[in-house]
């Protein structure tokens, strides 16, 4: 009891009893407003990646480590020739990257020419990608200049890169070794100078075993790779970025929508985000829209936020003690409690719990955490 008690009196930013209700138990909504340790994360402005010296930004949000670390090597990488290959989950963030490093590099002022290779039909991969003259095949009715030499002087950046066929693959490495592209049916090559980066939301470890990506190419393009993390894996980000993309559609849709309530913020925290950022982003646009007296609540997010916490979690926001609670109930409740408090940082949430990383990470595995 007097452990409760005490839990109450942290949660309450000044000690008075203003925001209780009449059984002694905090509002809900000081719950996450007054608490320091989530306040920082959900009322903190966005901390966005450092503007390049060239005074472009891409916006990209992320105060974890392993994102922090990622602004660090897009910033060493950019202003370097290297082709760069960056993996991960579609929706991680691929994308920005790469516009990231083409706006920090000399090539800013130059186009950046966006490719997905899994959305070009195999047929006219190699006239896309490196031209074609006139009369060079059926329908061939002008020459082409192909994307290669649209790029020049700037930045390629080649998504989905194991969908592209193998024959365009050798051919686009030969260019990236040679520095020239011939174009389909075209007897002479042309010079072009373009930085090429390339993604991948695949396995390439399969994808090079199965024979769909030239080895030779692979290593050309991975001179330099970014792993993006799934979002799951770096829950800090989440309230900032949820919080981003809130402003940012209540701008849009010109509402005033100023708070997420503590179990919308919950909700948010533990999801999985199969579908990462996008998928936050999504479920944001939509909650925003669907928002009413100035505030987010669970109700407003996808279901499938709410689905995936339905089974333990208790009616009300507060905590659940309840004399039918098991023990691993009760621990399973306690564990999702601070990991909502610390913000999903596991490390912090160990220590403040007594156990180690490791034990956190096989309770939270046996509660579906
Ligand atoms: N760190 C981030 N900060 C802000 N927005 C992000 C971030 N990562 C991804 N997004 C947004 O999520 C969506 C998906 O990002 P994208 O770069 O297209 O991912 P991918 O190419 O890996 O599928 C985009 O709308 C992008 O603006
Ligand atoms: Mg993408």
């Amino acid at each position: 009891m007097s452990a409760r008690r005490k839990e109450q009196r942290s949660l309450t930013s000044d000690g008075d009893s203003r925001n209780r209700d009449a059984a002694g138990q905090p509002a809900p909504a000081e719950l996450a407003s007054s608490d320091p340790d989530t306040r920082g994360l959900w009322e903190a402005e966005p901390v966005v990646e450092e503007p390049s010296a060239r005074g472009f930004t891409q916006n990209m949000i992320g105060v974890s480590p392993r994102m922090q670390r990622i602004f660090r090597l897009i910033a060493k990488v950019a202003p370097t020739e290297s082709t760069v290959l960056i993996t991960g989950e579609s929706g991680t963030g691929k994308e920005m990257v790469a516009t990231s490093i083409h706006l920090q590099s000399r090539r800013a002022h130059r186009p950046l020419i966006i490719v997905n290779a899994a959305a070009i039909p195999e047929s006219l991969f190699e006239s896309e990608l490196f031209g074609h003259v006139r009369g060079a095949f059926t329908g061939a009715v002008a020459d082409r200049l192909g994307l290669l030499r649209q790029a020049d002087g700037g930045t390629l950046f080649l998504d989905e890169v194991a969908e592209m066929p193998l024959s365009v693959q050798a051919k686009l490495l030969r260019a990236l070794q040679s520095g020239e592209v011939r174009p389909v049916g075209g007897a002479e090559s042309t010079n072009v100078d373009v930085r090429v980066i390339a993604a991948t939301n695949r396995d390439l470890a399969r994808a090079l075993a199965g024979g769909r990506l030239r080895e030779d190419l692979y290593y050309r393009l991975s001179v330099f790779t970014i792993e993006m993390p799934p979002l799951r894996e770096r829950r800090e980000d989440i309230p900032v970025l949820a919080n981003y993309f809130r402003q940012r559609y209540a701008r849009r849709l010109q509402k005033s929508v100023e708070r997420f309530t503590e179990r919308a913020q919950f909700y948010l925290l533990r999801y999985d985000y199969p579908g990462n950022v996008r998928e936050l982003e999504n479920a944001i646009e939509r909650a925003v829209t669907l928002a009413e007296h100035g505030e987010i609540t669970h109700m407003d997010l996808p279901p499938a936020f709410r689905e995936a916490s339905v089974r333990m979690l208790p009616e009300g926001d507060a905590f659940p003690y309840r004399a039918e609670m098991s023990l691993s109930d009760l621990e399973a409740e306690h564990i999702r409690r601070a990991l909502v408090h610390f913000a999903g940082n596991t490390t912090r949430t160990a220590r403040s719990l007594g156990i180690s990383r490791s034990t956190l990470w096989r309770k939270m595995k046996q509660y579906s955490l």
